[in-house]
């Protein structure tokens, strides 16, 4: 596919090659210009940005208050303060039934310092991780950063965009080491099948590789229980974040489960490139286990699926085509090809000139990525119905 905004690395005197592989996130940069309309006093119906517009949960922002008052915010462990790390195991206990030894949470700069710290420690130079096509834009770009190479598998409505046993075995090669699985998943809200996870798991076992789940959207879903991985397995890495259900995206926390023997060297890495998770996001953090935090963040979840319910059958009488109904996260991944033929002018487009921001599929990944665009849906009701009206005119419906 032809990717518009390249970096202009033919101008620039010295660029890491590595920068090629690299593209900007789309998303962002329509965000900042549907910030700069915003700016000139226009008004943008935003479905765009991945977090909701709730303020910090009370109990959490006021322990955040508690550690800037008390005057000392220093550097913690590289791995996470000790009483952070037991309650995330606490958690794992409480909500799957899994019993974790402190020794294996390592706290991390959100569940990006998780990904990188996971890519850093499992990839040498060339070596193959397989992901979901559609799936979430950063993943290739962690894989990259850390010299090795993503392969997006393309998926579709058949498997409920994620990946299968059968299309992990299908894809192996002699370089592939790692399958990364989001679930629920971030462009499709989708989740994997528990049974499917795994057969996964003992595939990627079977070839002597690592699976890698990223379960930050855990506590989003609609239906269904989200089962971590854990419960079945000790030997694969699971990512998580302070970000989504607990709703601290800008406090930049997050966290991952590694296999014990693993622990040593991402602590040596996790040293080397961070030094330490915010101690100041680490102390609010405590506070998100609160049961009257997580009664909060459950009552917003329920708001979550009220907002998707409005949104997926407004969408789907637009003409989106939406097969498979996401049970969690907060996006609705929808089909536009009745309605354009290349969803990146459709999403700029629509910006410009119905004052509407959603995601256009080539942040995504390649695979369908032109007749795909993506919602973002934690919004109060009165947005997402002003957004479909302006939709609807704009598509003169
Ligand atoms: C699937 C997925 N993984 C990881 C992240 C990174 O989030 P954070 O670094 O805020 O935890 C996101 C953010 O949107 C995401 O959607």
């Amino acid at each position: 596919m032809n990717r518009p905004e390249k970096l202009p690395s033919d101008v620039l005197p010295r660029l890491a090659s590595r920068l090629e592989g690299i593209e900007p996130f789309h998303v962002v940069v329509l965000i900042n210009r549907a910030k700069e309309l915003e700016a000139q006093g226009r008004s943008i119906a935003n479905m765009v940005v991945g977090e909701p517009d709730a303020p910090t949960p009370p109990l959490i922002a006021a322990a955040g208050m508690r550690a800037i008052e008390s005057g000392r915010i220093s550097y913690t462990s590289s791995l996470g303060t000790a009483e952070l790390r037991d309650a995330i195991a606490a958690w794992y206990h409480t909500r799957y039934g899994v019993t974790l030894p402190r020794s294996r949470v390592v706290v991390t700069a959100g569940s990006s310092g998780a990904l990188l710290l996971t890519m850093g420690t499992l990839l040498s130079p060339g070596d193959q991780v397989l992901m979901a096509d559609p799936g979430y834009p950063c993943n290739r770009h962690f894989v990259r950063t850390m010299e090795g190479e993503a392969a997006g598998i393309p998926v579709g409505a058949e498997s409920a965009y994620q990946l299968t046993a059968k299309l992990v075995e299908k894809h192996w090669a002699a370089k592939t080491v790692a399958v990364l699985i989001a679930s629920p998943s971030n462009p499709t809200g989708t989740l994997i099948d528990h049974g499917e996870l795994q057969r996964i798991h003992a595939v990627v076992k079977a070839r002597g590789g690592v699976l890698i789940v990223d379960e930050i959207y855990h506590g989003l879903t609609y239906g269904k229980r989200d089962r971590s991985a854990l419960e079945f397995a000790d030997d694969l890495f699971v990512i998580n974040s302070f970000s989504k259900y607990f709703g601290m995206t800008g406090w930049r926390l997050g966290w991952m489960i590694a296999p014990e023997p693993y622990i040593a060297p991402v602590d040596k890495l996790a040293q080397n490139l961070f030094i330490s998770p915010s101690d100041l996001a680490q102390r609010a953090a405590l506070a998100a286990f609160h049961p009257d935090t997580v009664a909060l963040l459950d009552k917003r979840r329920d708001v979550f699926r009220e907002q998707r319910d409005f949104l997926l059958p407004e969408l789907r009488s637009l003409g989106f085509g939406i097969p498979v109904t996401p049970e969690g996260a907060f996006y609705i991944y929808a089909n536009c090809e009745r309605l354009t033929d290349d969803s990146y002018k459709f999403c700029w487009d629509l910006l410009e000139k119905a004052g509407v921001a959603i995601a256009p599929g080539l942040d995504f990944g390649d695979h369908l990525a032109k007749q795909h665009v993506r919602f973002s849906y934690p919004k109060s009701i009165s947005v997402l119905a002003d957004g479909v009206e302006r939709l609807r005119k704009y598509l003169g419906k």
